[in-house]
């Protein structure tokens, strides 16, 4: 199995796993052939990758953290939570919390150290994967750091919860990309995490960590973060967890050219690049060794012009995985743990 562009799409190839909609309805089965056919259908739909089957990449198997139920039910949980809020309604955290129960069991029985992070989201439903993929990060982070299962609790609703401010501003503004908003703008869409805590403050039900997370989720270590420009320990170390995997999320949904997202080692790179500037350098350092900088079925490049498809990672090595080559007569790979001289220069 693997991961492919769009663009990149063969006759030869079979869906490998089952293509979901908004909602977690199924848009087409796992098996489907013919999947050409549907290209312009796919980018309409804000669909950019998917999973599929072919000769060059039978045999690799990608397992992601995350139950794809699980992902489904949040998302769901997401969607009618943002409704009731546009409504007025009273929100019922039980639910979210029973999506963060399950992300937990998830992640706890994961007997991997490098997690593949390897949902494939749409544009169309941005806001509840967003929150679904934003909480297993932080999840796995809070993992990494020895919380409690109380604390992963905590940490995995202020997750979810961390933009239902967006919820409530004008949508023409929230899918507006920020150097695209006039000053006025920016000014409204800033207001989102104050917004988002004052609408959870007087909810006895949604813990004080979570609202925390709510309100800091945009703060920057050297004060250069929004609402309050908080620094340095100042803020919650949750939400300078929230911070990262929110940056990260975000990154890596974004377009770097028609059709293709910025890959995961790209948006690392910012990350690194800013440890212990903007953030957290201990949080940064367990997020690169933890979430896979080039998932397993990604395609990657290396340095001697050699292309291939991650097959399995090195654990404790997330920069050097073990490549299937393509372009070779026979099945050959190449274990970046052995050939020390190649490095991966570019992936997607
Ligand atoms: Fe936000």
């Amino acid at each position: 199995m693997r991961v492919i562009r769009i663009e990149n799409l063969k006759d030869d190839m079979v869906l490998a796993r089952p293509l979901f909609q908004k909602h977690g309805i199924v848009l087409l089965n796992e098996g489907a052939t013919n999947l050409v056919r549907y290209k312009e259908k796919f980018k309409q739909m804000g669909i950019f990758y998917l999973y599929v089957e072919d000769d060059e990449s039978r045999g690799i198997e990608i397992d992601d953290v995350v139950k794809q139920e699980t992902r489904n039910e949040g998302r769901r949980v997401v969607g009618e939570m943002l409704k009731k809020l546009l409504n007025k309604q009273r929100i019922h955290i039980n639910e979210i919390q029973d999506v963060v129960t399950s992300i937990i069991d998830d992640i706890l029985t994961n007997k991997t150290v490098i997690v593949n992070l390897t949902d494939l989201k749409n544009t169309d439903d941005y806001l509840y994967g967003h929150a679904v993929n934003v909480s297993v990060l932080a999840l796995i982070i809070g993992h990494a750091k020895g919380y409690s299962e109380k604390q992963l609790m905590y940490l995995g609703t202020g997750a979810i919860l961390h933009d239902i401010g967006l919820a409530l501003l004008p949508e023409d503004i929230v899918r507006k990309p920020e150097e695209k908003m006039t000053s006025e703008e920016k000014k409204i869409y800033r207001s989102h995490p104050k917004l988002g805590y004052e609408t959870v403050k007087n909810s006895w039900d949604v813990d004080a960590f979570s609202k925390l997370i709510i309100w800091g989720h945009h703060e920057c270590l050297d004060g250069t973060g929004y609402p309050r420009g908080l620094k340095g320990n100042d803020l919650h170390e949750m939400a300078r967890i929230v911070a990262v995997c929110d940056v990260y999320d975000e990154l890596t949904s974004s377009e770097i050219e028609p059709g293709k997202k910025m890959p995961s080692y790209l948006a690392m790179e910012y990350l690194s690049l800013n440890a212990g500037i903007k953030f957290d350098a201990e949080i940064i350092e367990l997020f690169l060794n933890h979430i896979a900088t080039y998932p397993v079925g990604s395609m990657v490049t290396l340095n001697d012009g050699r292309a291939g498809i991650v097959e399995k990672q090195n654990e404790g090595f997330p920069m050097r995985p073990v490549v299937r080559l393509l372009n070779v007569a026979d099945y050959a790979i190449a274990d970046l743990m052995k050939e020390m001289n190649a490095v991966i220069v570019d992936s997607e």
